[in-house]
């Protein structure tokens, strides 16, 4: 059987572990502790079977129209994905050249670097500051290439930390590329970057954001971006006809139209992980100011990799990603208040 080369060498992203078994706590991949919103459940008794046997709406017309009206842009400008991540896959193919390459952030989110490899170009990082702070973008990677695709996670993840947007916008000002600012986590943070995209003089500013998080959607795999209509017009080029099914699509339109939900969920996670925070600085562990609904910590005692395997032996799931910049840390989702006490309570005795 005849594989490309570049994907026999591939290295596949490794998502988070989903333990089969009910009664653990999970705190690795960043999801919502609470329920999605309650219309969705009206939305499923209801639902016409009758459109499941028809196409569904290629362009989802009313979910754009939905996104455009709460986020006072135009339709034109908005692009719905299978989740995020499809979203960025599409935009590898529709932003990059194959003498062209792709940036982000160094830590980042590790699926960039197996898109840029899935796309056959180059990964170029751009190291953080040793806080994790904003660190000017390396735009050519070592041969020269220009990065064509800057992949800038705000909130920041796996650090928590997010960027202030005048320095977004300075740099997409001064890069030739397109900058997608992955905002998955913004529903969490004070501010977004969101008017830059509506912007019409940042001509190069996408912003993505999905229903994973803040919505409590991660199984239904939604997310959208709003940008410039001819970026937009381009991922509708490159993409499957039918990328977004009926009942993914008449589910996300009733999230979206219950703001309060998503807004009372995402207040509760935000007071839980000030309240961890606190907790676990009190302890000596060292933890950035998160603006995210995870925490970046470094344990106070014992190593990251030891506590993360400790914990996983009682059955508490957190995220540990190996290697010189986040291997000190343990990734941890901010659960229900009963999920942080039970982690707390496995960590005291742990991290002693
Ligand atoms: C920074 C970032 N972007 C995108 C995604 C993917 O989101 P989705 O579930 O919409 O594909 C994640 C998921 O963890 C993420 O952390």
């Amino acid at each position: 059987m005849r594989i490309a080369k570049s994907v026999q060498s591939l290295v596949p992203y490794t998502p988070g572990e989903q333990p089969k078994a009910r009664s653990v706590i999970k705190l690795n991949t960043n999801e919502n502790p609470y329920p999605p919103s309650p219309l969705i459940e009206k939305v499923l008794a209801s639902f016409d079977l009758d459109r499941l046997r028809r196409y569904p709406d290629p362009v989802f017309r009313e979910l754009r129209e939905k996104i455009a009206e709460i986020y006072h842009t135009s339709p034109s400008r908005v692009f719905v994905g299978n989740g995020s991540d499809e979203v960025l896959t599409l935009a590898a193919r529709a932003f990059v050249d194959d003498d062209e390459a792709i940036g982000s952030f160094d830590p980042s989110y590790s699926l960039y670097k197996t898109l840029a490899a899935i796309r056959d170009v180059p990964f170029v990082p751009s190291p953080l500051a040793d806080d994790f702070s904003w660190a000017e973008p390396v735009t050519r990677g070592p041969d020269g290439r220009p990065v064509a695709l800057f992949l800038l996670t705000n909130p920041n993840a796996p650090t928590s930390i997010l960027y202030p947007s005048e320095l977004v916008q300075a740099f997409a000002r001064s890069f030739p590329g397109v900058v997608i600012v992955d905002e998955a986590y913004a529903d969490f943070a004070d501010s977004s970057c969101v008017p830059l995209a509506a912007d019409p003089s940042d001509a190069n500013v996408i912003v993505m954001r999905t229903l994973s998080k803040s919505y409590s959607l991660a199984g239904l795999r939604l997310g959208f971006c709003i940008g410039p209509e001819d970026l937009v017009e381009a991922l509708y080029k490159v993409k499957d006809s039918y990328n977004v099914d009926a009942l993914a699509q008449a589910c996300a339109l009733a999230a979206l139209s219950d703001q309060p939900w998503m807004r009372r969920n995402t207040s509760k996670v935000l007071k839980t992980r000030e309240e961890t925070a606190s907790e676990l600085r009190r302890r000596g562990w060292d933890v950035p100011p998160s603006q995210s609904n995870f925490l970046f910590a470094r344990p106070a005692h014992r190593p990251a990799a030891e506590l993360f395997e400790a914990l996983r032996a009682r059955n508490i799931f957190v995220r540990y990603f190996p290697g010189p910049r986040t291997g000190d840390r343990l990734r941890i989702s901010v659960g229900t208040d009963a999920d942080m006490a039970s982690l707390l309570a496995a960590l005291q005795e742990l991290d002693a």
